[in-house]
């Protein structure tokens, strides 16, 4: 079966220490998980440390960053590489999520070198997609999600698309308490994974964990996860507060 992941997405939010806190609480639960089942924090750059060995102990649990820069090294004050993020044994790194798209011009040019960064550097990204409104209500959001996987994704041979992890988020329902009902979830995974089916075979396509993300929270993950193509979520406002994301871990398949 493919990994189900409970992925926080924790933005630019804590403190230092709010941050210790809030992992304390969460790993304090002893929320133990299947071999398949993981749990990963994308943390600020600066708390990927004290993240990693807060979960150094634990089984499954993981942390990543939320960002590194499409280049490998050198005069870009400011950036992250994805050697410094394997320097530091950061496993996962979150990338192209619409916040970046929207706020920092993330193209899937651009998002394609950034994959090709971090598995130089063997760190899984988690890739994130989705339509804004508009598409959505023209009822182009397959074709348009489909772009981004392209764009972004085929260029990598068959040995290394199963490094992938995909978070489809539609746009309208991040940060809005809109969420996706599960049949829209679940047709949309399922088109994804057609789509990746085509180009990589059924069976690649098939071992591609597929997130769903935008207004997860302890109420509906059960119903979301329970989709056959769902398989996990990235989960941000909710990811802040102990005893919803504590409910969201054990909703996992
Ligand atoms: P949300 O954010 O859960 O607060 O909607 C999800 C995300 O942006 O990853």
């Amino acid at each position: 079966m493919r990994k189900q992941i409970a992925a926080a997405n924790w933005k630019m939010n804590c403190t230092y220490q709010q941050a210790e806190n809030l992992l304390d609480e969460i790993l304090g639960a002893g929320i133990g998980l299947g071999a398949q089942q993981e749990v990963v924090f994308a943390v600020p750059f600066p708390y990927l440390i004290m993240a990693n060995s807060e979960v150094a102990d634990e089984t499954n649990y993981f942390v990543a960053a939320q960002n590194c820069y499409n280049k490998k090294s050198g005069a870009y004050t400011g950036e992250v590489s994805a050697e410094m993020l394997q320097s530091i044994k950061v496993p996962y790194c979150v990338l192209g999520h619409s916040e970046r798209r929207e706020y920092f011009q993330e193209s899937n040019q651009m998002l394609a070198e950034k994959i090709d960064r971090c598995l130089e550097n063997d760190i899984s990204p988690i890739f994130c997609c989705g339509e804004p409104l508009q598409v959505r209500e023209a009822g182009t959001q397959n074709s348009f999600v489909e772009t981004q996987l392209r764009e972004s994704l085929f260029h990598l041979p068959a040995a290394s698309i199963t490094r992938i992890v995909i978070a489809y988020e539609p746009i309208w329902a991040i940060g809005t308490g809109k969420t996706a009902s599960a049949a829209q979830a679940q047709e949309m995974h399922a088109h994804m994974r057609s789509i990746l089916a085509k180009q990589y075979g059924p069976m690649l396509a098939n071992n591609i964990s597929i997130l769903y993300g935008g207004s997860v929270k302890a109420a509906n993950a059960k119903e979301l996860f329970s989709c056959p193509d769902v398989d996990g979520g990235l989960v941000g406002g909710a990811s802040l507060q102990t005893e919803e994301f504590k409910t969201i871990i054990k909703s996992l398949k």
